[in-house]
């Protein structure tokens, strides 16, 4: 593994790997006698807002022995219109890695290509993988693991969090069910390029909730959509609230990546319900990232 860019180009087994090294991480935490990162300089360019990554990669990236440097956008001269691959070739002569979160998924495969060094997807339009890992460790703490599970999502149906969820299902095999707005659905050519008869798309949320292991939702509108007021619109009936979750599996999970908006996509009494597993999720991105960078280091 060079670079972390996508769930698509992981295998399963590296997947599987990334989260064994995340919880052996999650468990020596406080003694951590390894430093992968010593004497190594990672930048983090962000050219969106961030909370958890932002601070999970920073605090990942010193706990491993190395330096984190965060570069916003209109810090650096990329914001006045300097290329990527500009930003890259500089880059790629001073520091050991980058962690990039931006819009076009083509910027992160540029910077890989231009800069020479490992590359960490920290979200773009189209995946998040940081999440991911850090949602599968927690279905994995929460429920022993995913085989024979459904996974339900409920919400915007082909945004970074739902293309990356869907890589998953197609590497690991467990049920993942969409129910969202069909204008907001996963493409038919998507969904004939992953080619994976275990996800389904529905219109309906009560249809993917019924017998749902783990229920999962994120906002309507993503970063760069805030002003879409039309599609918000769309997705009234999606909310996940205590009514929906009334037909899901005993013992279910509800996961939520944050930041959430009470009253949209989740109600105040359902994420309260649920806030152990949502932010035992939210720190699971420190230790899933420590095992991805560890893995880049080199
Ligand atoms: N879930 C997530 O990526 O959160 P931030 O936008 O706060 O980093
Ligand atoms: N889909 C959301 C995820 C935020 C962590 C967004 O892109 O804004």
């Amino acid at each position: 593994m060079n670079h972390l860019l996508s769930i698509e180009e992981l295998s399963a087994e590296e997947l599987i790997g990334l989260l064994d090294a995340a919880a052996e991480l999650k468990a020596e935490r406080g003694s951590h006698t390894r430093k992968p990162l010593a004497g190594q300089t990672w930048a983090m360019i962000f050219t969106k807002s961030s909370t958890r990554t932002r601070v999970s990669f920073e605090v990942g990236i010193r706990e491993l022995g190395g330096s984190p440097m965060f570069l916003s956008k209109n810090d650096i001269q990329l914001g006045r219109g300097e290329p990527i691959i500009d930003t890259a070739r500089v880059l790629g002569r001073m520091v050991h890695g980058a962690v990039i979160r931006t819009y076009a998924q083509q910027d992160i495969v540029d910077f890989s290509r231009y800069s020479g060094i490992p590359t960490i997807n920290a979200l773009t339009d189209d995946e998040h993988p940081c999440q991911i890992l850090a949602d599968l460790l927690t279905i994995r703490e929460k429920l022993g693991g995913w085989e024979g599970k459904r996974i339900a999502w409920v919400g915007d149906g082909f945004s970074n969090m739902t293309i990356s969820w869907m890589w998953a299902a197609k590497k690991l095999g467990f049920e993942f069910a969409v129910a969202c707005p069909l204008q907001y659905a996963p493409t038919e050519a998507f969904l004939e390029k992953i080619d994976a008869p275990n996800i389904s798309v529905t219109a309906h949320p009560a249809e993917a909730v019924t017998g749902a292991h783990v229920i999962n939702t994120d906002v309507w509108l993503s970063m760069g959509q805030e002003d879409q007021a039309e599609k918000e619109a769309a997705f009234g009936p999606y909310q996940v609230n205590d009514e929906l979750l009334a037909d899901a599996a005993t013992g279910h999970i509800v996961l939520h990546c944050l930041p959430a908006y009470r009253g949209k996509e989740i109600t105040e009494e359902t994420l309260e319900a649920h806030a152990d597993t949502i932010f035992q999720q939210a720190e699971n991105r420190l230790h899933a990232q420590k095992a991805v960078l560890a893995a880049l280091a080199g």
